[in-house]
């Protein structure tokens, strides 16, 4: 048997980098080996708009964009998170045992109650549990996840655990999180704000073309240069190294690293050559995006068929539970 594999993105906006090397790269290269589902959480995007403007479009952009990166629905389950409402009486069930102390504590929680301090919802404190019953009602065992993520990953454990050890059984699996590389990824930003995500707005999307790249590149922060030979990089130096690692040649990374330690680095090359693989990575991603955009009547028969196929396996899973909480 096949090792179960889930995971999702919100619908907030559109992919970009940090999404696509902290999570979707693992999905294409996992739907080969495991038993896939990925799906797009428009549930939990309602935390932080509660007033969606179209939700069902938002959830179609992310589908082509799963698509145009690869991800085939022969292979992975594709779905969106709304279509299995069997997710919502897990969600229940776990809520029942998750303590306000514990979910007030997650990092998340308190940074986004800081952020929206009249919109300090009970979904925002459930989050996690959300998350946990996504993964829970296939029995995953791995996620693919960023970095961002590990919280709430530590989160799903505890409460498959709590589940298991409260009704006396060996129900759920505790999932880990999973990354293609050592570490678990994290996709900085070029503004020198740490994280590239669609809160900080300092995102490059998938969607994007060599002109508002270079753009954005350009515009990255950058100090006034090394005058010590084989010095180590400053964090906003060492992010444009690591797009430099995910995105260029290893020639390309040895080259400007070698001007970096003998101190003659320019980084107007540097951001040029930056911009320019960037939209060399993108371009054929670009291209399909827009092919699977225009083709509504396809994306709608794939989250059909992809929400009959993760129905079927969160029903098996949604009995079970029930039976094992008494409800026969
Ligand atoms: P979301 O929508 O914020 O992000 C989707 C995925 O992209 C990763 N990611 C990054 N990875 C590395 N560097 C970055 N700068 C970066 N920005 C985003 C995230 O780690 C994530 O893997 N809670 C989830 C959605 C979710 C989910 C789930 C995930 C809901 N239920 C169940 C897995 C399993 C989220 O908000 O991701």
């Amino acid at each position: 048997m096949r090792e179960i594999v889930v995971s999702g993105i919100r619908p907030t906006g559109n992919l970009h980098l940090g999404n696509y090397f902290g999570a979707v790269r693992s999905f294409v290269q996992m739907q080969e080996t495991h038993d896939c589902y990925f799906f797009i959480a428009d549930w939990h995007s309602l935390t932080t708009s509660p007033k969606p403007e179209n939700i069902v479009r938002s959830a179609e952009t992310i589908l082509a964009e799963y698509l145009a990166c690869g991800i085939d629905p022969e292979k992975a389950t594709i779905y969106v998170q709304s279509d299995v409402k069997e997710v919502l009486e897990l969600y229940l069930f776990l809520n029942m045992n998750a303590y306000l102390g514990e979910l007030e504590r997650c990092t998340t929680f308190k940074e986004k109650a800081r952020k929206q301090p009249d919109n300090v919802n009970a979904g925002l404190l459930t989050y996690p549990t959300l998350m946990a019953a996504d993964i829970l009602i296939h029995k995953a065992v791995k996620v693919p996840v960023g970095k961002d993520q590990e919280q709430n990953m530590e989160m799903a454990r505890k409460f498959a655990r709590r589940f298991n050890t409260m009704y006396g059984v060996e129900f759920f699996p505790e999932p880990q999180n999973y990354t293609l590389s050592e570490r678990a990824v994290k996709i900085p930003g070029l503004d020198g704000s740490g994280k590239m995500g669609k809160s900080e707005g300092n995102c490059i999307y998938l969607y994007e073309d060599e002109a508002s790249i270079k753009k954005k590149v350009m515009k990255a922060v950058t100090d006034s240069g090394p005058t010590v030979p084989n010095s180590e990089k400053p964090e906003v130096i060492q992010n444009l190294f690591t797009f430099l690692e995910i995105v260029s040649t290893k020639e390309t990374y040895d080259y400007f690293n070698e001007k970096w330690n003998d101190c003659s680095i320019r980084y107007g090359d540097l951001k040029k050559q930056l911009a320019a693989d960037i939209a060399a990575f993108n371009a054929p991603i670009r291209e399909r995006i827009a092919e699977y955009s225009a083709n509504r009547q396809l994306l709608r028969r794939i989250a059909e068929e992809g929400a009959e196929k993760a129905r079927e396996s969160a029903r098996r899973t949604i009995e079970e539970v029930r039976q094992i909480i008494g409800f026969r």
